[in-house]
């Protein structure tokens, strides 16, 4: 086991720690008003824009939690068709202070490989998990976004989102829309 490029010896017992699975520590107390988000979510969505032709795409996202306040999000798609990889997204839904009337003050960060980042602020209710872009930012070469909207809603084991974007020169519109199954728990 090497510990990279630096010349302190590893801590005592290193490698063998870092290769165990992580184990499954409690809920952070300010995560358990989220916890009807956990879980792998699997199912398919459709989406278009006006640049694009329309396509069809299957879905996995991934919420899980650590014992800290956040829970780690992660996303994949394909085309529904070839099964072609599409998107990816990988990324943290943040809770950023005690829930109040049973809704919880949210943050979201995502980042993508075509070299988009979003920040987000929001709340969830337990139902609506509804955000507001306050960043979205793109590396040198990365396509035009300016403006993303998320919307998720939980129904027991049914998670829907719609998501519009303004891209390209575009305005705010439409881009995805998916519905996801809760697989695990
Ligand atoms: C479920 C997630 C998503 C899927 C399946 C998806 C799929 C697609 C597909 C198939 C295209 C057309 C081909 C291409 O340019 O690659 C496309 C274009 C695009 N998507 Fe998405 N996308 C997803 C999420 C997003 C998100 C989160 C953003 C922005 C934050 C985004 C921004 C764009 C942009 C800017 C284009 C290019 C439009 C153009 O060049 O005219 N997409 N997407």
């Amino acid at each position: 086991m090497s510990w990279g490029t630096c010349k302190r010896p590893a801590p005592a017992g290193y490698g063998a720690r870092m290769a165990e699975p992580l184990p499954s520590p409690p809920p952070h107390p300010l995560v358990a008003p989220l916890a009807g988000l956990l879980g792998v979510w699997v199912g398919a969505g459709h989406g278009g824009y006006p640049t694009i032709e329309p396509f069809d795409y299957t879905e996995r996202v991934e919420l899980t939690q650590a014992g800290k306040p956040f829970l780690a999000y992660s996303q994949r798609t394909r085309a529904a068709g070839s099964g072609a990889p599409l998107h990816v997204e990988s990324g943290y839904l943040r809770v950023v202070g005690e829930a109040a009337a049973g809704v919880v003050p949210v943050e979201l960060v995502v980042s993508q490989p075509s070299g988009i980042v979003e920040i987000h602020t929001g709340t969830f209710d337990g139902r609506e998990l509804a955000l507001r872009p306050v960043l979205v930012a793109g590396a040198p070469t990365a396509k035009a976004v300016t403006e993303v909207v998320r919307r998720f809603t939980l129904d027991g084991d049914l998670l829907r989102y719609t998501l519009e974007m303004a891209a390209v020169g575009q305005p705010l519109q439409w881009h995805l829309e998916a519905e996801l199954r809760r697989t695990r728990a």
